[in-house]
């Protein structure tokens, strides 16, 4: 019997959930900082928070941070860590990861998600649902690519950025650290470390994630 836990009962948390399950997981229960008031994640129990969760008084086999924030969700991972519990990796059965590509711990690929030969995703990722992660692609820790984003071959992603819904990048282009990349925005030029870029083409809109 493979137990879950999940820190973070969110609609993310729901989605991480669903493809657990769907990936052979057998139950997943969730903690998160809103117990004892949030005690239901849908179709799954809140049990505790996150003291409940690196304190070992509960039954699991590993755990993975269900946040979608990206600096949230790699300082909860640094924290079960450091409390010893060891990290799933989450591939739903219908993404289509490389043999040659590379998933670090406590990274998710959803339903419709592809990598490609060659690719290394870094621990703590969110590769969400039909996004696109091509050939020598390097992400760093904690990066979140959103539903139906698309990277390009031998694109660079620094840790925690965000990439949003429906952005596509060029080609060899590297992002930096926390940056945030706007919905559908195109990429064609270097985005520094953390700024916020949108637009067609992309352009710097403010101070970053
Ligand atoms: C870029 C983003 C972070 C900006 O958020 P924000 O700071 O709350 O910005 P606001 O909604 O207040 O908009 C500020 C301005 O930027 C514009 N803007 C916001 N997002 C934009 C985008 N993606 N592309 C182009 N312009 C955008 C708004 O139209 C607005 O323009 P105005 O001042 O001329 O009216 C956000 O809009 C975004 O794209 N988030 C990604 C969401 C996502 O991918 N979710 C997936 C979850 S899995």
């Amino acid at each position: 019997m493979k137990r879950l836990a999940l820190f973070g009962a969110s609609g993310h948390g729901k989605v991480v959930a669903d493809a657990a399950l769907a990936a052979g997981w057998h139950s997943v229960v969730f903690f998160d900082d809103g117990w004892p008031q949030v005690r239901q994640n849908r179709h799954w129990p809140v049990v505790g928070d996150f003291s409940a969760l690196t304190g070992g008084a509960h039954d699991f086999d590993a755990a993975l941070v269900s946040i979608g924030n990206c600096a949230v969700r790699w300082q909860k991972q640094q924290g079960l860590l450091a409390a010893g519990i060891a990290l799933a990796t989450v591939v739903h059965p219908r993404a289509c990861i490389s043999q040659f590509a590379q998933l670090g711990a406590g990274t998710v690929a959803m339903a419709g998600a592809v990598v490609n030969v060659d690719a290394v995703i870094g621990e703590g990722c969110i590769i969400n649902t039909a996004a696109t992660i091509d050939h020598d692609c390097m992400l760093a820790h904690g990066v979140h690519v959103s539903p139906g984003a698309h990277l390009s071959g031998n694109v660079t992603v620094g840790a925690c950025s965000w990439i949003g819904v429906g952005a596509s990048v060029r080609q060899g282009i590297s992002i930096g650290a926390g940056a945030m990349v706007g919905a559908g925005a195109v990429v064609v030029r270097q985005v520094p470390d953390n700024v916020t870029v949108v637009g067609c083409p992309a352009a710097v809109r403010g101070a970053g994630s």
